[in-house]
């Protein structure tokens, strides 16, 4: 007779490596959060390995799918962000339900965008660059990481608010689409500070703006101005990261799980690395499965009236 397989006892939880899908490309902002949040979650559950693995494509709904399919048995995670409350808008079609067909762990972290250019575009602040963007006849060329990602959102909301239509080129993850931009095969790109920063500081790309209602700490951003007080009003787009796994997950070992996480978001070396990205860790009760659920069901309300305005579907 088959040995047919228990689902891990919670109390033996881990005794083997963990596997976090990121789905989006290796080097991207995603996979920056999911390696940084490995590295202090594996300290809790015993320094336990941790396996990152990027399955991207389709704004992140290839990899939550893969997410979906997975054993229920604490081994598969997911880690992704604003695309869990997006996708159901943009896909009619998906495999999956992301609010049946996964366990909730805790919100990690709330990141700010930035809107940068490749650093050949003439404009030199944001009025410039609306100038130039009107001047457009061809349109612009905007990245983002496919419809569903947090720079497709960004994008959207942004050619709305300046009532222009660009052509947006789909990318993996950000990390190639910032390849690009460097390289001046596209004009703009709206991504997220984890991903950006670094760029900003090293003068490797134009920054005109953030994304929140007010302007970001730290020497990188003290004259980058918000969209909002460049004329965009009430601009205001932040990306949250958050925990998932496969529906059916033992209760025992998801409260282990969200134990370490908890406690990881307390650690002092990776509250800081975030910092440095200009990200900030959770610490407010969306570190809690059922606000966590609670806060992505107004989310997916929020953001999918956005999408239907645009009239934007994947499928
Ligand atoms: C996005 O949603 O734009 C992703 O964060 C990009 C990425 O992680 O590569």
């Amino acid at each position: 007779v088959m040995a047919i397989a228990t689902p891990a006892q919670a109390q033996d939880y881990p005794a083997k490596p963990i596997t976090i899908i990121v789905p989006f490309t290796a080097g991207g902002p995603t996979d920056k959060v999911a390696r940084d949040f490995a590295e202090a979650f594996r300290k809790q559950l015993g320094n336990v390995s941790v396996v990152i693995d990027n399955s991207a494509g389709a704004g992140s709904s290839i990899g939550v799918a893969k997410a979906a399919r997975a054993a229920p048995d604490g081994y598969t995670l997911l880690l992704t962000h604003i695309g869990m409350s997006t996708i159901p808008s943009l896909y009619r079609k998906l495999s999956f339900n992301v609010q049946d067909d996964f366990e909730y762990l805790g919100i990690i972290n709330d990141v700010p965008m930035t809107l940068i250019a490749r650093p050949t575009l003439e404009a030199n602040n944001y009025s410039e660059l609306a100038t130039w963007m009107a001047s457009q006849k061809n349109g612009v060329n905007l990245g983002n990481a496919g419809l569903g990602s947090a720079s497709h959102l960004c994008g959207l909301m942004f050619q709305d608010a300046t009532n222009t239509q660009m052509v947006t080129i789909p990318y993996g993850g950000t990390a190639p689409a910032i390849a690009d931009l460097l390289g001046g095969q596209i004009d703009l790109l709206c991504d997220q500070t984890t991903n950006t920063t670094a760029q900003i500081a090293g003068k490797k790309v134009k920054a005109y703006a953030v994304t929140t209602p007010e302007r970001l700490e730290g020497e990188v951003y003290k004259d980058v101005p918000t969209l909002a007080e460049s004329g965009l009003k009430d601009f205001n787009v932040t990306i949250w990261h958050g925990l998932y796994a496969p529906k059916g997950t033992p209760q025992a070992v998801l409260t282990k799980v969200n134990d370490a996480l908890k406690a990881a978001l307390q650690d002092p070396e990776f509250i800081q690395r975030q910092k440095d990205l200009g990200a900030v860790v959770a610490s407010d009760n969306r570190v809690n499965p059922a606000e966590h659920k609670a806060f992505v069901a107004a989310e997916i309300d929020k953001w999918g009236t956005v999408i239907k305005a645009a009239g934007q579907y994947a499928d």
